[in-house]
């Protein structure tokens, strides 16, 4: 796979480390980027030899100036594709503008329900059985855009926070690499809400055959 990715992240870095280790998306991570200097996450990258940057708000004076710092660092990497992999702050509209429609963010929970950043504790107190993980293209509004691909995860009795977030943290780590790839290969196609995913393209077309031309 041939791209340029931005992973974006505020904390310990789970989801960059599940994508850093898919063997198609890893390699084409070119930089991390975090609002918080202390994320293990930037760790994560720097131990893969991915460059990582540290652009702390309270560094800039307001909330667009660190918008057009994002804006012109990831311009500067030649980014194609950003993820937002636990990033807790609001992507600003010039990023979303810049990179419409190749931005995407994996959430705790099965959106529309439970947006915010309480999803699982919100989820426990709700009394839901049923929660889950979702991963959705971005746009201006926070957990909002079209979903790309969900996973329901059950809500066990004796879960609490900690259990339920791991578990469906594991559903994040398997769903969020696939979710990049079919982005990066041009496999899905949106539709207002809807993100329809396109089938591999055909090893006869790739290889530059006639469709026919394939044989046993
Ligand atoms: C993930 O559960 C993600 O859904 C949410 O923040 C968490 C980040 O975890 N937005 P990690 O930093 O990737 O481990």
């Amino acid at each position: 796979m041939d791209a340029r990715i931005a992973v974006l992240a505020s904390g310990a870095g789970s989801n960059l480390q599940a994508l850093l280790d898919d063997a198609a998306v890893g390699s084409s991570i070119v930089l991390a980027v975090s609002d918080n200097p202390g994320a293990f996450a930037l760790e994560r990258a720097r131990a893969r030899g991915v460059r990582a940057v540290v652009l702390e708000p309270s560094h800039y004076g307001t909330r667009w100036d660190h918008d057009v710092a994002l804006e012109h660092l990831l311009e500067e990497e030649g980014v194609e594709y950003v993820l937002l992999a636990g990033y807790m702050r609001i992507l600003g509209p010039n990023v979303v503008r810049a990179f419409e429609g190749r931005v995407l963010n994996v959430h705790p929970a099965l959106l529309p329900a439970f947006p915010g950043a309480h999803s699982v504790r919100d989820a426990l107190e709700w009394g839901v059985g049923l929660t889950g993980a979702t991963v959705h293209l971005v746009d201006e509004h926070v957990d909002h855009g079209p979903i790309v691909l969900q996973e329901a995860v059950a809500v066990l009795d004796d879960d609490d926070e900690r259990s339920l977030h791991a578990r469906i943290q594991e559903v994040e780590h398997r769903l969020f690499p696939l979710a990049a790839r079919l982005l990066v290969e041009g496999r899905l196609r949106v539709d207002g809400r809807h993100v329809r995913v396109l089938a591999e393209r055909p090893v006869s077309a790739a290889a530059g055959l006639p469709s026919d031309g394939a044989s046993g």
